[in-house]
């Protein structure tokens, strides 16, 4: 079926109250209808996620925050200007009690606006804004192919709209307007010094950068099945082990592991963004005895980098 016609097919099911997987610029999302509870419900069902972890609702305008957003703060709106249709998500003020579900009865709730074409253009097909969340199961690394959704979760949801790989590959910067403060509570693919560059310094949540788990913060460690390590942890390699490299760049000893995964030839850090969660499905797929993880570069969408391979190793 083409591009066009799954994606009318997708905002049909959205319509009928069923869910969809479609390509965001970020990772591939499962959504349901904002004011559809049952389909919610069914979005949590499929991923195996807490109810206590809330959705984001992605809108394709922005007068479709109208019926749930209780206030915009002014630093809020000057994130909107900048990055918005982008790879940022914001907590506001909520209004609605009908959103509990979705927003985990968090006085918050999250919105993003994707830039992606195909999102946006669900999004208006199917008539109101998407709750959605990655379209992964819970614990796994989020999804950045069709082929991903499918193999987590395969049958669960109606449609998987193929869009190719994710542009980015990283998931939204998640800043917080609940407090006095902005908090970052997750990195993402919006770096935390462009958010800083247009209103200023903001607090990181204690839970950003440890990804302990915390309802309505970010997720948890994942649950991928090879033990992960990061190279500085790891004086000798063990020998006659089955041993996974994940690399930041080309590396001289890869003769020494059974499987090596470079996430950017050039050492360029939005490649290895794009390719990362895909080479951590791949090796976690080998049945290696351990995967050895190399930091990259805590600068720009490194920072969210780090936080992920933080989330993965053991
Ligand atoms: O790129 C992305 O952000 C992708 C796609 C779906 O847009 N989203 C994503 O969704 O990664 P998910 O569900 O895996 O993560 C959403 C994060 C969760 O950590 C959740 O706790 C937080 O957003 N969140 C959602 N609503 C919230 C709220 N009302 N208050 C605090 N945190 C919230
Ligand atoms: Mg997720």
């Amino acid at each position: 079926m083409g591009l066009s016609d799954q994606i009318r097919q997708a905002a049909e099911i959205i319509r009928a109250g069923g869910i969809a997987a479609f390509p965001t610029e970020t990772v591939y999302v499962l959504g349901a209808d904002v004011y559809n509870r049952k389909a919610i419900a069914r979005v949590f069902e499929a991923k195996k996620r807490p109810k206590f972890d809330p959705l984001i609702v992605h809108i394709a305008d922005l007068s479709q925050m109208q019926p749930f957003v209780q206030e915009i703060p002014q630093k809020a709106q000057q994130l909107i200007n900048r990055f918005w249709p982008g790879a940022l998500t914001l907590v506001l003020p909520r209004k609605a009690p009908y959103h509990d579900m979705m927003s985990a009865g968090l006085s918050g709730v999250a919105v993003r606006f994707p830039s992606n074409m195909i999102a946006q253009e669900i999004i208006r097909a199917s008539g109101a804004p998407i709750a959605v969340a990655s379209a992964n199961v819970f614990g796994n690394v989020s999804p950045t192919m069709a082929s991903h959704v499918q193999d987590d979760l395969g049958q669960a949801v109606d449609i998987v709209v193929d869009g190719g790989a994710s542009e980015i590959g990283m998931e939204t910067t998640i800043i917080s307007f609940i407090d006095e403060y902005p908090v970052m509570l997750r990195p993402g693919a919006v770096p935390q010094k462009e958010i800083e560059e247009v209103i200023g310094p903001i607090c990181v949540s204690e839970t950003a950068g440890n990804a302990s788990f915390f309802p309505g913060m970010s997720d948890h460690h994942y649950t991928q099945r090879t033990v992960m390590l990061f190279s500085d942890q790891i004086e000798q390699l063990p020998k006659n082990l089955e041993i996974g490299l994940l690399s930041f760049k080309p590396v001289a000893d890869a003769g020494d592991y059974a499987a090596v995964e470079v996430l950017s030839a050039t050492g360029d850090l939005n490649e290895a963004a794009r390719n990362l969660f895909a080479a951590l499905r791949r090796l976690d797929a080998m049945d290696l005895d351990m995967i050895v993880a190399q930091k990259v570069p805590d600068t720009g969408i490194g920072e969210a980098i780090n936080d992920r391979l933080m989330r993965a190793a053991f």
